[in-house]
Order: structure tokens, then C-alpha cells, then sequence
């Protein structure tokens, strides 16, 4: 299983990567604009140094929603840096970009899946990930981790390549779960990546150890 940071914080991913098990980074625009970076060249520029720290796919998304908009930004973005891949939302307009990428060879990660159909759409356009929200939709009392199986069964019946990307993960019981169901991919927080580290009986193993080490 592959795991992401979902973040734009130069700190944070530079954290994640140190730590030796990171595998890309994903962010949005509402990532981005939490870091305050604006204005088509830092965020350009911010793009790069991320793509600078790791050694993996960096998503970034195109803010544009009509076709001509999509693929334009799409471009400026792909030829940035050969680790970009293109986010691009669950769209109309996004199936057809996606399609047009995929066949320019250009990776993509098709953003804002919330149901199965929106999943098959995205695996037959070519996407190299689709991005289901697991957490959003746990909000509105909609099973997110059920989405996943269902994604897992359908991609498999058909063979498609498109690595399903958990997204919107909020705690490690997300990851636990994604990785028995059979997810490609993982994307969270910092947080919950340092949170798979936690366990009391270690804790208290280890203070052991290191008092008997001192007899
Ligand atoms: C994924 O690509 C998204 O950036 C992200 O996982 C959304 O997570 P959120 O629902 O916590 O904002």
C-alpha cells in the first residue's frame, strides 16, 4: 500500500519523507490557500519545492472547470516537473480532460469520487488515481469505507489499471481498513501517518527494557 501526505506544508511533507515510508503528496487548492501561497507563480513555484522534497507523484489540481481551461492548466502543470500528476475534478468536462491526458501520457488523479459510478467513469477515462472521499462522506452518515470495497470489486471484475487513492482519510482505523479492502493508495495527514506509530504496550515495553539496560 502506498501512502500519501495530503497536505501543502513544506514542514510536514519534508517530515513525512524523512520518515522513510512516504510514497507521494497530494493537495487541493484549499490546502494551498491554508499555506496562504497565491498568485499563479508561487503556486507554481510551491509546487516545485514540494516536488523538490519527494521523491514521489505530487497531485495538483487544476482550478479551471470547462475542457479548454482544464487541459491548459493541466499542461502548464504536467510539463512543471515530470512528478506532477494532474488533479482534476469529477466532472463532466474533468472525464473528457482526463481522457485527453491519459492519452498524451500525462498521469492524473481524478478528485471529489463519491460513488461508484463516478469510479467507473474515471477508470474508463484512463485516470491513473481516482480519489474517493472516505471521510466526507462518514459526515453525512454515508459508509465511505463500503465505497471503497464496491470500487475494489469493479476495478478488479474489469482488470482497470486506476490505483484507488483513499482520500479524506481522518483517522489510522481509515488506513487499516482501506489496506485489508485492498486500496492502492492511502492519502492523510501527517498526524494519522505518526499515529499508526502509537501503541501503550510499546510505550511501557520500552521503558522496561531501558531500565533493566541501566541494572
Ligand atoms: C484528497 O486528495 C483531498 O485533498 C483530501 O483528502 C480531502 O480531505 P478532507 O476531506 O479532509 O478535506
Amino acid at each position: 500500500m502506498k501512502f500519501f501526505i495530503d497536505t501543502a506544508n513544506l514542514a510536514q511533507i519534508k517530515e513525512a519523507q524523512d520518515l522513510g515510508v512516504l510514497d507521494g503528496v497530494t493537495t487541493n487548492p484549499s490546502l494551498m490557500a491554508k499555506e496562504g501561497i497565491k498568485g499563479q507563480q508561487n503556486i507554481l513555484k510551491h509546487y516545485l519545492d514540494i516536488c523538490n522534497i519527494v521523491t514521489g507523484d505530487v497531485s495538483a489540481e487544476v482550478v479551471a472547470t470547462n475542457y479548454d481551461g482544464m487541459i491548459s492548466e493541466g499542461e502548464i502543470l504536467a510539463t512543471l516537473h515530470p512528478q506532477i500528476v494532474v488533479k482534476i475534478p469529477m466532472i463532466k468536462d474533468g472525464i473528457k480532460a482526463i481522457k485527453y491526458f491519459t492519452e498524451k501520457g500525462i498521469k492524473t488523479n481524478c478528485t471529489l469520487v463519491f460513488s461508484s459510478g463516478q469510479a467507473l467513469l474515471a477508470a474508463k477515462a484512463g485516470a491513473t488515481y481516482m480519489s474517493p472521499f472516505i471521510g466526507r462522506l462518514d459526515d453525512v452518515c454515508t459508509d465511505g469505507l463500503k465505497l471503497i470495497e464496491d470500487i475494489r470489486i469493479i476495478y478488479d471484475n474489469y482488470g482497470y489499471e486506476t490505483e484507488i487513492l483513499a482520500a479524506s482519510v481522518r483517522h489510522p482505523m481509515h488506513i487499516i481498513e482501506c489496506a485489508k479492502i485492498g486500496a492502492d493508495v492511502a492519502t492523510c495527514p501527517l498526524s494519522v501517518i505518526l499515529a499508526l506509530l502509537k501503541h501503550p504496550l510499546t510505550d511501557s515495553g520500552l521503558a522496561q527494557f531501558l531500565a533493566d539496560a541501566k541494572k
